[in-house]
């Protein structure tokens, strides 16, 4: 994880450093740091906590440096102290680096032989010094790079400050994602097109092995075998990139709020809603009556859209479909059927196990359909096919509209497949595809209902331990449930199947441990119902979600009650989700918890 930057420019660069840094703070957030050339001299500002922490030290000291690089931190090794924060510094040059050098023992053994002083727990300084130990040896600041690089094992990028070159930046890439920038004011070196989308009006993505040699006239690429190379350049438009929470107290809450709108955006890019028909932006490149079975792979809540996904791939398309976490997936060893289809989910795009675990498809003959949000990112760009959420930049940590618009996008999907292996009709198709358009409606429909919400979420924000169950669709969406809360409250909670309730759990139930039940309008309803009665009865602290219907249905005393409207159930977890973020949302909120950059996490999990 971590965010890296480098600019290159004509005017004191410490503020737009702190500005990238702000974007890419969802990479991380436990310490952050930035160096520059003050008088030509590497000058290091480094703080522990918070953004906040380093802006107050550079307010007390302003650089005025023209080139310099930065880092927000997300700890993997050593503590997330100051000491530890990045850059790194060796003789003569400073490093950042996202990513993990993983022989760094033996490096930092062998460096330390050679008398280097090791000052940080990290992985990330033996780059520092092994790039110094060059130097000594004579070799210029690009042949120490480019030879250091080849030492290095492990997932990295890097960008180098060097002392005394004030017109100088080299970036390096392998396993984590590099772009470097062009703009009015300078050269740019960012861990995504989000840090660098105030400032470049170009950019072009480093590749695996590249490293980069940045100068303010020219930005030369170098491929693994050291060659000077070109890099596709794209436009970067900065108004597609707006970072702001609006009218909201939260990004959390600005992306809960969106979700008709995100929702809407991306059902329209993957129906023709006039003709009530699926219309998919791409072709599928296999022949759908042939496929066996289906393989999805994600991590985290991404995993869980999945989940939901093997629902209705299997309901709509009668096709078996295999899921597992991207981290256990890649490990496996799993024989994957010849010409099948890998769909792997993911918000960010760069997420280090689901982009293993595409590679691993990949090498198994697969043809691989990501479903992302983020366009450039390393997985769209490696799988044959990418389907795009159009969900927009997500800030909050906790994944809420890119969820939703990951189940937008696989329930076109499983429609697709469906008519595409003649299991549903013309008219299926039609109804289906009306019920999906349906959907945003509905999710506004239960937004509205959040002031009935935040007290249940008062009362759940009590407990030290919370239970979710659903049925159906509905169970991955109560594990997303309790993923929501726990990260965002740390709270514990765990979802469960409500069948499987009596195999164990029901043993937890107690008046003071919440039991959150989510009951959508489908064929289990009445199941579900039984099973919280069966909570009821051993005078559980229960909390519905479902529609009036079901509230009689259920017959119970409740502790709490969020109502639904009548929906048809095809898609009803696209709906449910909402009340599912606002109870985890409000109750974080009231517990005072920072619900944007919950503790010991990041966004964009770029190591294993
Ligand atoms: C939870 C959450 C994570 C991510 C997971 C995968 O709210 O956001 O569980 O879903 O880390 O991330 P992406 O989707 O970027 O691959």
């Amino acid at each position: 994880m971590c965010g890296i930057v480098g600019i290159l420019g004509r005017e004191p660069v410490a503020p737009a450093l702190v500005e990238a840094l702000k974007r890419l703070e969802y990479r991380g957030y436990d310490s952050a740091g930035l160096a520059t050339l003050e008088k030509g001299r590497l000058t290091r500002v480094r703080a522990s906590g918070k953004l906040r922490n380093l802006e107050d030290k550079l307010a007390a000291a302003p650089l005025s440096g023209l080139v310099g690089i930065a880092h927000t931190r997300w700890a993997t090794h050593g503590r997330p102290t100051e000491a530890n924060a990045h850059p790194h510094a060796s003789a003569g040059l400073a490093v950042v680096h996202n990513g993990i050098i993983e022989n760094f023992r033996e490096l930092r053994e062998e460096l330390s032989a050679k008398g280097h002083v090791f000052a940080t727990e990290t992985d990330s300084e033996a780059v520092a010094h092994l790039v110094a130990e060059e130097r000594r040896s004579g070799a210029g600041p690009r042949e120490a790079v480019a030879s250091a690089l080849t030492r290095l094992h492990g997932a990295f990028a890097l960008a180098f400050l060097f002392d005394g070159e004030e017109d100088l930046l080299i970036g390096a890439r392998r396993g984590a994602p590099l772009a470097a920038g062009w703009g009015r004011d300078g050269v740019y070196l960012g861990s995504d097109a989000l840090a660098l989308a105030p400032f470049a009006h170009t950019i072009a993505y480093l590749e695996e092995g590249d490293h980069v040699v940045l100068t303010r006239d020219k930005i030369t690429f170098y491929d693994a075998a050291g060659r000077e190379t070109e890099r596709r350049r794209q436009p970067l438009q900065a108004g597609a990139f707006l970072v702001d929470k609006g009218n909201h107290r939260h990004f959390m809450a600005k992306e809960i709020a969106e979700q008709p709108e995100v929702v809407g955006r991306t059902l329209s890019h993957y129906l023709d809603l006039a003709a009530g028909k699926v219309r998919l932006p791409f072709d599928l490149p296999f022949d759908a009556e042939k496929l066996s079975r289906v393989t999805i792979s994600a991590c985290g809540t991404a995993y869980y859209a999945g989940l939901i996904g093997r629902y209705w791939i299997e309901r709509h398309a009668r096709l078996a479909v295999e899921i597992d976490i991207a981290s256990e997936f890649r490990y496996r060893e799993a024989p994957l059927p010849a010409h099948g289809l890998t769909i792997l989910v993911s918000q960010s795009g760069e997420t280090a196990d689901t982009l293993a675990a595409l590679r691993y498809a990949k090498a198994q003959g697969q043809h691989i359909l990501s479903i992302v949000n983020v366009e450039t990112s390393t997985i769209a760009r490696e799988s044959d096919t990418a389907a795009l959420t159009l969900a927009g930049p997500e800030i909050g940590v906790a994944s809420t509209k890119a969820f939703t618009c990951q189940l937008a996008v696989f329930a076109a999907l499983a429609i697709a497949l469906g008519r595409a292996r003649g299991v549903l009709s013309e008219e299926d198709e039609q109804r289906l595809v009306r019920e999906l358009a349906a959907t945003p409606g509905q999710m506004a429909a239960a937004l509205a209902r959040e002031a009935e919400i935040e007290p249940v979420a008062r009362d759940v924000a009590r407990a030290s331990s919370v239970l979710y169950l659903g049925r159906g669709a509905a169970y991955p969406l109560a594990l997303e449930g309790a993923l929501k809360l726990k990260e965002l409250s740390y709270i514990h909670a765990e979802g469960y199947a409500a069948g499987e309730l009596k195999h164990g759990p029901i043993a937890l139930i107690d008046y003071a441990m919440p039991v959150i039940v989510l009951a959508p309008p489908d064929a289990t309803l009445e199941k579900t119902v039984s099973n919280l009665q069966e909570v009821a009865a051993r005078g559980g602290h229960l909390i519905l979600i479902g529609s009036a219907a079901a509230r009689a249905a259920a017959a119970s005393e409740l502790a709490g009650f969020i109502e639904l409207p009548e929906i048809s159930s095809a898609f009803a977890p696209l709906v449910y989700a909402i009340p599912v973020q606002l109870l985890a949302y409000h109750a974080a909120v009231f517990m005072g918890k920072d619900v944007d950059q919950p503790r010991n996490l990041a966004k964009s999990v770029t190591v294993e």
